[in-house]
């Protein structure tokens, strides 16, 4: 999908999408420029016979002529107005225009007289309407006959303003980078295993020029990483290691690590899934497909900041080869952890992964995980949760995704939390009973790090949404990754 700057006279979509408040007369100049072309009718329509008010995400659809028609999407009150709700009726009205453009070309405004209330510049408000609009477009039609594909969206720059356009281009690659970690996620477990992501990762290495380090199963014992192994061990499909690495021409002004979870499908293991929970565990491995997606974007943004990504692939299934309850591992920097649950599989995997992070000799470490189900009896489905080591570290992130229009909430690490994994033959459990879920599996992952700034963000609540929210249908969300890239290059 291209994304285009124009002005009012240059546009060529057939459908426009303008935004009111409820509770402001001020309008658009797009909005005025197209009640002109309709005789006053589009004013009529809302002032007279208030056919919309303007109340959040309220919609009206409006025939100019043949050639044109109009989406008004309402904002709601100005003075509740927020960064996120405007992503959310970005999203909301690009899916309407979709279902009502003929030349596949959708026209949206940028209107000025929001930005004041929601903190925005010209610059975010261009990115986070470029990314809203290609959330709202989003569909995985790869398997499906009726592609109803977008081609163009054309923003409306009215004064040739250049953060628009650099807000435009960044929106871009942020969407292009969410785009290619929901196909990943949307594909079948059946394609998307190790090797192949492995494959992808070597192909996205060649094209954008990054260093690439990739390991099979023979590399990953030589390195030591016998704890990931043991994970893996129970699929034909063999386990894979994946390092990508982003360098800026000149000196970084800092160094971040990125690990994704990727188990490409978790069944449980050998403490086997009940249906109802299995269904949707090819989304196992949204944090490797998300961190794929931002060393692209980084890429193309040549931010003057060191990046790597990595993400430890396997398959969690049950078989005769598979990890067993009881089982004592050793993961790379010689601690032990004994085997309380096989479906506690994710973070056996990253504690490798955080150790061979450790000699990467980087400022930061993150990692992102569909780690515990328990992330999601406590935050729900739109509410990201966030731990680390760091709180200088953590407030940044915050105060990032906030205006990237996700919601993070952090849970706390403390030492009481060892008591929860304590085990009589190893160092540690990987799990223990079901309280404090997923502060506990953060306690664990923050015994594989030395990092003075290694942060751990639990997406399994917001990854995947069975139900649709204000923003995103239901399937993944490309959660964080909006918030990861412009964290970066902050
Ligand atoms: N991949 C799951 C976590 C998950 C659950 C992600 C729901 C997305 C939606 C993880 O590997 C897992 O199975 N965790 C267990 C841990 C338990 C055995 C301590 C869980 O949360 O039930
Ligand atoms: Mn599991
Ligand atoms: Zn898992």
């Amino acid at each position: 999908m291209r994304f285009v700057t124009k002005n009012i006279e240059e546009l060529s979509s057939d459908t426009l999408i303008c935004f009111i408040f409820e509770d402001d007369d001020e309008k658009s100049e797009l909005f005025k420029y197209l009640d002109n072309l309709s005789n006053g009718q589009l004013s009529e329509q809302i002032f007279d016979y208030k056919s919309i008010t303007g109340k959040f995400q309220e919609t009206f659809k409006f025939s100019i002529n043949k050639n044109i028609k109009v989406l008004i999407e309402g904002l709601g009150k100005k003075s509740e107005f927020t960064r996120q709700k405007y992503s959310q009726c970005v999203a909301n009205a690009a899916r309407i225009a979709k279902t009502m453009t003929k030349n596949k070309t959708i026209g949206i405004e940028i209107i000025e007289h929001c930005c004041q209330n929601a903190n925005f510049n010209q610059e975010d408000i261009a990115q986070i309407t470029v990314s809203g609009a290609r959330i709202g477009l989003y569909q995985f039609d790869k398997y499906i006959k009726d592609k109803n594909k977008v081609e163009t969206l054309e923003l409306l720059n009215l004064n040739n303003n250049l953060e628009i356009e650099k807000g435009t281009e960044k929106g871009a690659f942020v969407s292009f980078a969410m785009k290619f970690a929901k196909d990943l996620v949307n594909e079948s477990a059946q394609i998307a295993t190790p090797l192949y992501i492995a494959n992808l990762a070597e192909e996205i290495a060649k094209e954008h020029k990054l260093e690439a380090k990739i390991y099979n199963k023979h590399q990953i014992k030589e390195l030591n990483m016998n704890a990931f192994l043991a994970v893996g061990q129970g699929s034909v499909n063999e386990p894979m290691f994946i390092h990508l690495t982003y360098k800026p021409n000149n000196t970084p002004r800092k160094k971040i690590a990125l690990i994704g979870k990727g188990i490409t499908f978790d069944a449980g293991g050998m403490n086997i899934k009940p249906a109802t929970s299995m269904l949707t565990m090819k989304s196992d491995m949204t944090g490797a497909a998300s961190v794929l997606g931002i060393i692209q974007a980084i890429a193309k943004l040549q931010p003057d900041v060191e990046v790597h990504v990595i993400s430890a692939l396997c398959e969690n299934m049950t078989s005769g080869s598979a990890y067993k309850q009881g089982d004592i591992l050793t993961a790379m920097n010689g601690k032990t952890i004994e085997v309380d649950n096989t479906d506690a599989e994710g973070r056996i995997t990253l504690a490798d992964a955080l150790c061979y992070a450790d000699k990467l000799n980087v400022d930061e470490v993150i990692d992102i995980a569909t780690l515990t189900g328990a992330v999601i009896v406590a935050l729900g489905n739109n509410i990201t949760g966030i731990m680390g080591n760091n709180q200088n570290q953590i407030n940044n992130f915050k105060e990032i995704s906030e205006k990237y229009c996700e919601n993070v909430w952090q849970m706390p690490i403390i030492d009481e939390l060892k008591d929860n994994l304590k085990s009589e033959i190893a160092d540690f459990k990987n799990t223990g009973g079901r309280n404090a879920g997923t502060s506990t599996a953060a306690w664990f992952l923050s015994n594989f790090t030395k990092s003075k700034a290694w942060m751990h963000l639990d997406i399994a609540g917001t990854a995947y949404l069975e139900k649709s929210n204000k923003e995103t249908l239901s399937g993944p969300t490309g959660v964080m990754i909006r918030s990861l890239i412009n964290y970066i290059l902050s």
